[in-house]
């Protein structure tokens, strides 16, 4: 028996020369999208894809110098030369994996005007493939209603029951695909399921993904564009620890500060601001999110304007380093470590105090506390330390896909 796993080769048809997109410079294939030519999105996804053996291109014939800028750095096989229209391109392209020395035994064929392609509709669609289908389209049900404008000006409403919008890419079992294109040459079909269909085999529609647009029109792309950078939301996670000790009032504050507010207490906090660990810890945090050192290079303890400061001040500053990037802080989760006084009665202020400054939401904000049982400094009553972790999140930034990239590489090299 014979047990290798099934060989899924993919064939992103790419030859078109994009008319309805009436771009002068270069077709939309090639364009510009969120720092990498449009093409080379779904050739990374696939390429990536641990399913997926090898990545075939069809391309322009008059499209070979753009072709070789747009995959640069990329571990890409030859290109297939296209036809005058897609269904012959893709027989070209099928007709290459055919003269392989071992041709694929599943292929998926995908549109590169479809640069939106997630892992998981490759997933969805190669594990029907392996349970047996032939053939599967992703599909999307129709939900606006459907109208038909006749040619003498006439409106008539369809039934949109049963119907469904199909998109790329679309999986079939290899020599059937090869076969009804050789078969079917001479028709005009604008998919490939559409000739399974006219050979009457059965078809698999697995769930479309609404996101996996097709760039047809010019204003399409800054809608591609989007999909790709919200999904690649730059979620960062800041760390921050701090200590200050226990001491009777000081002369310049008389009072416990942590987490903004004034807790009762015979004893406060010592430092050169006012000492707020709570906040410091935060503030650490933040910094830590957009890489932007720590509290004490912002805020020296050498600096005679921050004598006694209000520490909200120092936690605004990097709330602002944050704004400025464009950012959103989504969470704080701030422990608190000592042996009195007991947090858990002011636990509510202080996160309301907290969230207050940094114009957020209370119940993103979490304060938890917790003793060392007498162990430690904090357990001695010598100071306090607190611990904060919180979540940031950036807009997408192009400097992460020479990133992608080379992790892409080592994943399939
Ligand atoms: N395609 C192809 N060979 C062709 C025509 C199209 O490989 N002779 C590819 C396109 O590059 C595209 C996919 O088939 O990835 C779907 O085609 P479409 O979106 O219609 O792209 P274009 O044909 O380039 O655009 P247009 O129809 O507006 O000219
Ligand atoms: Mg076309």
């Amino acid at each position: 028996m014979n047990n290798k796993p099934p060989k899924i080769a993919a064939l992103v048809v790419a030859a078109g020369s994009g008319t309805r997109f009436g771009a002068a410079s270069m077709p939309k294939q090639y364009q510009p999208l969120l720092g990498k030519p449009l093409l080379r999105w779904s050739l990374d996804t696939l390429a990536s894809h641990h399913e997926i053996d090898s990545v075939h291109v069809v391309i322009h014939p008059d499209h070979q110098d753009l072709f070789t800028t747009a995959t640069a750095g990329a571990q890409t096989l030859a290109p297939i030369l296209g036809g005058a229209s897609r269904q012959e391109s893709v027989r070209l392209g099928l007709d290459a994996l055919a003269a392989q020395e071992t041709p694929p035994d599943f292929v998926l064929i995908h549109d590169a005007a479809r640069p939106c392609l997630s892992a998981a509709l490759i997933s969805a669609i190669t594990s029907c493939l392996q349970s047996g289908d032939a053939a599967v389209l992703p599909g999307i049900p129709v939900t606006d209603t459907i109208k038909r404008l006749q040619n003498n000006g006439q409106v008539s409403t369809e039934d949109r029951n049963n119907l469904y919008t199909v998109q790329t890419p679309q999986g079939f079992d290899f020599n059937l695909i090869h076969a009804l294109h050789l078969q079917y040459a001479a028709e005009s079909l604008t998919d490939d399921a559409a000739l399974v269909e006219k050979s009457g085999g059965a078809i698999r529609m697995v769930q479309g993904d609404p996101q996996n647009i097709k760039v047809t029109y010019a204003d399409s792309l800054s809608n591609a564009a989007q999909i790709l950078a919200v999904a690649r939301q730059d979620i960062r996670t800041g760390k921050g620890y701090d200590v200050h000790r226990l001491v009777p009032p000081r002369h310049d504050l008389d009072r416990l500060i942590i987490g903004g507010i004034t807790l009762p207490h015979d004893k406060v906090l010592d430092g050169h601001s006012d000492a707020d660990v709570a906040l410091h810890a935060i503030t650490d945090a933040l910094l830590g999110t957009v890489c932007n050192g720590d509290i004490g290079m912002h805020f020296s303890p050498k600096d005679e304007r921050w004598k006694g400061a209000d520490s909200a001040a120092f936690l605004r500053h990097a709330a602002q380093l944050i704004c400025a990037q464009d950012g959103l802080i989504t969470h704080v989760d701030l422990t608190l470590i000592c042996e009195a006084p007991k947090i858990g009665p002011h636990r509510d202020a202080m996160r309301a105090r907290i969230a207050d400054i940094l114009c957020l939401p209370t119940d993103r904000i979490s304060v938890k506390a917790t003793t060392t049982e007498g162990l430690g400094f904090a357990g001695r009553g010598e100071g306090i330390a607190a611990e904060a972790v919180v979540t940031v999140r950036l807009p997408f930034k192009t400097d992460i896909l020479e990133h992608e990239q080379s992790a892409t590489a080592r994943r399939t090299g």
